[in-house]
């Protein structure tokens, strides 16, 4: 592919040669043109075979596209969002790859705003952060497993870079390896990405005072959920052991009244088997299970294993939360005074999770073995990157993004940092 792009010009530009000499020298050009043209054709491939070479074997080629300021290490997340009138070309996947979920394939679904949202590009302020390559990312990661773990919004970014690959490599084998929700290996490399589905790592289920005659039920508990903050949920607990790749989140789940009501079924955490007494707020439950999953997933990862934590994903509900009629209509990105409106915390609206969440991750992962994949604030300026109204539910989606559309540059951020980290190595 890459060498016919790169001959095509040049056999264009023999064409207007040929043409012109016709007009000039009608007899001697026959041979001269001739002689030219398998010039160029020499010239061209041998363009052609030094790009080859470079394609596949120069690792400093490779390389050299991690952007990197003075210190070597680059803040992602710092930067902002800059409108292209067209789209990158070729697109790195559209709207025909199966794997996109229909509430989330905006441009099947004909959202207004589907392409422009894809004319926007992340610019960090102290580096470049290019669109990754994904036939070198098969290369690179040959013989590799690589897993994520966590909500829905995990699964978004999951099929953004299961469409990237698919794109360049439609050999694939669909598997569910070790309690996975999905999972696909791309079988000319031995390169497997799987999504395992938990809500909040932990093992949790419904829990009523009628199976437990404790001290839960003296406290005036009925009903409720079981919160094991130490156990795993089964459909990862495998996964520490077979990924060599791990990218988690969790966060949504945690401030979603809707299913754990404080008063009709509260979140009811239990350690070691006992409940926690006396019982605690979803959020300090939150920083037991985190202290827990990390330690757990410590000990059972893989040796050299590159463990990765990604960072709360902002909804963007306007005018009441999602059972509220809240609505995300916008067309454009937000400009830096309105994302602070909706997001800090001192205003306390609707979407103030956030950044709550993520205080409680970067205490977690302080002094652990995880690097945090920053996407937090890159994406609460795309209040134009949801589903919206073609989500086809009956209230808008304002939490999940439009495929193809934003998690493409969590991606970006995250090979940027599996580079980078191959770089140091
Ligand atoms: C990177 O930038 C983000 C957004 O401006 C900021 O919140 C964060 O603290 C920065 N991280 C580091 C390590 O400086
Ligand atoms: C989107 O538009 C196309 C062409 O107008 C139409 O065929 C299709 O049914 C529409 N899809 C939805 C989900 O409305
Ligand atoms: C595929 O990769 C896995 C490691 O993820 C390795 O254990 C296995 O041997 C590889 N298979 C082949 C056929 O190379
Ligand atoms: C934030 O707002 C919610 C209602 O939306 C309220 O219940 C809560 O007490 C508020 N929190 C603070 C810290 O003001």
């Amino acid at each position: 592919m890459l060498c016919r792009a790169r001959i095509s010009p040049s056999s264009m530009a023999t064409r207007e040669l040929h043409y012109s000499s016709k007009i000039h020298a009608a007899s001697t050009s026959s041979l001269f043109s001739r002689l030219l043209l398998s010039l160029l054709c020499l010239v061209s491939l041998f363009l052609c075979f030094s790009l080859f070479r470079n394609d596949t074997a120069s690792p400093s080629l490779t390389y050299s596209v991690v952007p990197q300021n003075s210190d070597g290490n680059c803040n992602y997340s710092d930067g902002r969002w800059i409108y292209y009138p067209t789209v990158r070309s070729p697109p790195r996947y559209d709207h025909t790859c199966k794997e996109i979920f229909k509430g989330w394939n905006c441009i099947a679904s004909n959202k207004s705003n589907a392409i422009d949202i894809l004319k926007w590009r992340w610019k960090p302020y102290g580096c470049d952060l290019p669109p990754f390559d994904p036939l070198r990312f098969l290369e690179n990661f040959r013989d590799t497993n690589i897993g994520f773990v966590g909500d829905s919004l995990n699964r978004n970014m999951f099929v953004s870079l299961f469409c990237a690959l698919k794109r360049v490599s439609s050999e694939v084998k669909k598997w569910r390896p070790v309690g996975a929700d999905r999972g696909f290996t791309f079988v000319n490399y031995n390169l497997t990405i799987a999504y395992h589905r938990t809500n909040l790592l932990a093992r949790y289920g419904r829990w009523s005072a009628s199976s437990d005659s404790g001290a839960l039920q003296s406290l005036g508990y009925k009903e409720g959920y079981r919160i094991d903050v130490d156990i795993p949920e089964g459909t990862w607990v495998e996964a520490p052991k077979f990924h060599d790749i791990l990218i988690f989140n969790t966060g949504h789940w945690w401030w979603a009244p809707s299913k754990f009501d404080p008063v009709k079924s509260p979140m009811l955490f239990f350690e070691k088997g006992e409940h926690v007494t006396p019982p605690i707020a979803p959020d300090a439950g939150l920083d037991m299970v985190l202290r827990h999953m990390v330690s757990f997933v410590e000990k059972n990862a893989r040796p050299g294993a590159n463990l990765f934590f990604r960072t709360q994903s902002p909804r963007h509900f306007e005018g009441g939360d999602w059972d509220q009629g809240g609505t995300c209509s916008r067309s454009q990105p937000l400009a830096p005074q309105e994302v602070e409106q909706l997001f800090s915390l001192k205003n306390n609206g609707t979407n103030v999770e956030t950044r709550l969440v993520n205080e409680h991750l970067h205490k977690a992962l302080k002094d652990s073995n995880f690097r945090i994949l920053d996407i937090t604030h890159m994406s609460e300026f795309r209040a134009d990157a949801h589903p919206s109204t073609a989500g086809g539910k009956r209230h808008d989606d304002c939490m999940h993004w439009c495929l193809p559309g934003l998690t493409d540059t969590w991606n970006d951020v995250f090979v940027a940092h599996l580079n980078s980290i191959r770089v140091r190595n």
